[in-house]
């Protein structure tokens, strides 16, 4: 229960941190994203209820363009009345954890804190090394997701820049239940178990949820950051290609980036459904913070 309260608290403060962002770059951006959520808005099946998940406080979405049928999934606690406010629309909405697993991540994170049967800490490297042994047994579950979609039968699922924010969240799990330790490693050339070991997790929570939207039956509409490109380079897009560090065009030797999906390409997990739409654009999000953001559209395969 404390679990789940702290992780609301957290919801909270991060969404509220993401919108007082200084957003002067985020144009281009918006545009896009309004444009491509309002396209699938557009197109639902009225005879079927549409699922945002990730809906947040509804800054990419245009709510005004949503059937009645439309419902809202984000687990932080304000999006619904985040929502409200921004839309003047008092949505339906599911508050659940998508990956089903990030309660169990935060006590098995607090646990690794002290020694087992004493109140003496461990030393942060020992207890960031017993966190990535026992991460394999965090086991993310779309249980949730997939009961609601058997109740709804929804026509449309938009997948509003969720997926690429499970690796963010679940690292500021971990960083709140070491508090004020570090967890990482902070040295960059030296090995990370715990973030090798929570990138696998990732994957693992991305690739369940994938594989739940793609039995769905329902069009599906993602959204997400597919990279992080942390510096202010000069760069542009090539042609589609795994891995996608392979699409960025740069005349920069070292470009940093990372992998908010770790290792999951989303084109070829849904290798079975028909895609009807893809894009992909630069965001430039902050200072040294470029989001490589993919969107694309997949229907389910006609089988009549
Ligand atoms: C980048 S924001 C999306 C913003 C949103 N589309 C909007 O228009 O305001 C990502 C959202 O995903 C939600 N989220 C992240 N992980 C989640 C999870 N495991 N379950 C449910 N919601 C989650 C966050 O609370 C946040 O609102």
């Amino acid at each position: 229960m404390a679990s789940k309260f702290r992780l609301k608290r957290l919801f909270a403060k991060e969404q509220i941190s993401f919108l007082r962002r200084p957003r002067k770059h985020w144009g281009t951006h918006l545009n896009l994203a309004r444009e491509f959520i309002g396209s699938a808005l557009k197109n639902v099946d009225l005879a079927r209820p549409a699922l945002i998940l990730g809906a947040g406080w509804g800054l990419e979405i245009p709510w005004r363009l949503a059937p009645v049928g439309a419902y809202g999934w984000d687990m932080d606690p304000l999006s619904r009345l985040g929502t409200f406010t921004r839309h003047l629309r008092w949505v339906p909405w599911v508050f659940e954890d998508v990956t089903g697993a990030f309660a169990e991540l935060d006590r098995v994170a607090r646990r690794t804190q002290v020694l087992e049967g004493r109140w003496v800490l461990r030393p942060a490297l020992a207890a960031a090394k017993r966190l990535a042994g026992l991460l394999p047994s965090v086991i993310p579950s779309t249980r949730a997701l997939d009961a609601w979609i058997r109740e709804y039968r929804p026509g449309t699922i938009i997948c509003a820049n969720i997926l690429g924010q499970i690796l963010p969240m679940a690292h500021r799990i971990i960083e709140q239940a070491f508090k004020p330790r570090n967890p990482w490693v902070t040295d960059q050339d030296m090995a990370d178990p715990l973030q090798d070991a929570l990138d696998a997790w990732t994957a693992r929570a991305v690739r369940a949820i994938l594989s739940t939207l793609s039995q769905s039956g329902s069009n599906i509409y993602l959204l997400h950051d597919r990279g992080v490109i942390h510096q202010d380079a000069d760069v542009a897009l090539g042609e589609w290609t795994d891995p996608w560090t392979k699409q960025l065009r740069t005349s920069e030797r070292d470009l940093e980036v990372s992998d908010p999906l770790p290792g999951v390409d989303v084109l070829k997990e849904f290798s079975q459904l028909v895609c009807r739409y893809k894009n992909r654009w630069l965001w430039p999000l902050g200072p040294a913070q470029v989001h490589v953001v993919e969107a694309l559209v997949y229907f389910p395969l006609d089988i009549s």
